[in-house]
């Protein structure tokens, strides 16, 4: 696991940005492993801003993201799919075609799942996994507990998860309670990982996930058995790091 340190969340959104944008330059047709949240917001804006002004072509490249809400629909404004359309697909020469979610109104989820695992084969697995961090240790929807042996699949959202996304819904009631999520062992699959983490709200389980055990209650933690893993955090993300 390499740790670089920068000073705060723009400067750790611009360096992700910039080793996206080289990858995709080295390889256009790129299979980029995407996330959603938070901290994923200004990145999206970086990179359309990339093809807007820079022209960097997004025509090649493929996308599969994390995870997916199970209940709501591509067309929900809080789906992740929605998310992307807006925040990253829209803006950018992607093909439609080649940017893939779960679809989380499926009326079989575990083929869905299992068929979403099967497409990230097909096209040769994801060369750059981008992640954000949830405050749980939870990378996707892999919640504490989620076996790091584990794939695609219909999993439950843990409850101080859907405190946190709830802001996003207006109203915790409005949460979905389930997501298709890839698996921990579909993450460590990745040619590349690179995990985003900024803020305060998460030193703590930076900390355990860089220095504590690899445990299934840090999800996270499993990252530091892949070989090309770099983890990219603001100062108030790693004070609890170089405190150590
Ligand atoms: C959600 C996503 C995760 C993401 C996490 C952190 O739960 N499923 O993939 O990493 O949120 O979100 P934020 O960046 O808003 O802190």
């Amino acid at each position: 696991m390499d740790l670089k340190i920068l000073p705060d969340h723009q400067s750790v959104i611009a360096y992700a940005a910039q080793l996206i944008i080289e990858s995709i330059i080295a390889n256009p047709k790129i299979v980029l492993g995407t996330a959603t949240g938070r901290t994923m917001d200004d990145l999206y804006k970086l990179l359309s801003r990339a093809h807007t002004v820079d022209k960097i072509d997004f025509s090649a490249v493929s996308t599969f993201n994390l995870d997916e809400f199970i209940g709501l629909a591509p067309e929900d404004t809080n789906s992740y799919r929605h998310y992307m359309n807006q925040n990253l697909f829209k803006n950018t020469n992607i093909k439609i075609a080649n940017t893939f979610l779960p679809n989380g109104i499926a009326p079989d989820l575990d083929r869905e799942a299992q068929a979403y695992e099967a497409k990230i084969r097909t096209h040769g697995g994801i060369d750059l996994q981008i992640l954000g961090i949830g405050e749980n240790g939870h990378i996707g929807f892999n919640e504490p507990g989620s076996a790091l042996d584990s794939r695609t699949r219909p999993a439950q959202i843990a409850p101080e998860t859907v405190a946190q996304i709830a802001p996003l819904f207006g109203n915790e009631t409005l949460v979905p309670r389930r997501a298709i999520t890839i698996g921990i062992a579909t993450i460590l699959d990745a040619k590349r990982i690179v995990l985003l983490a900024t803020g305060p709200n998460k030193t703590r389980i930076l900390a355990q996930t860089i220095t504590g055990p690899v445990s299934t209650t840090v999800p996270a933690s499993a990252l530091q058995k892949h070989p090309n893993c770099l983890i990219i955090a603001d100062k108030a993300a790693a004070r609890e790091l170089q405190a150590a």
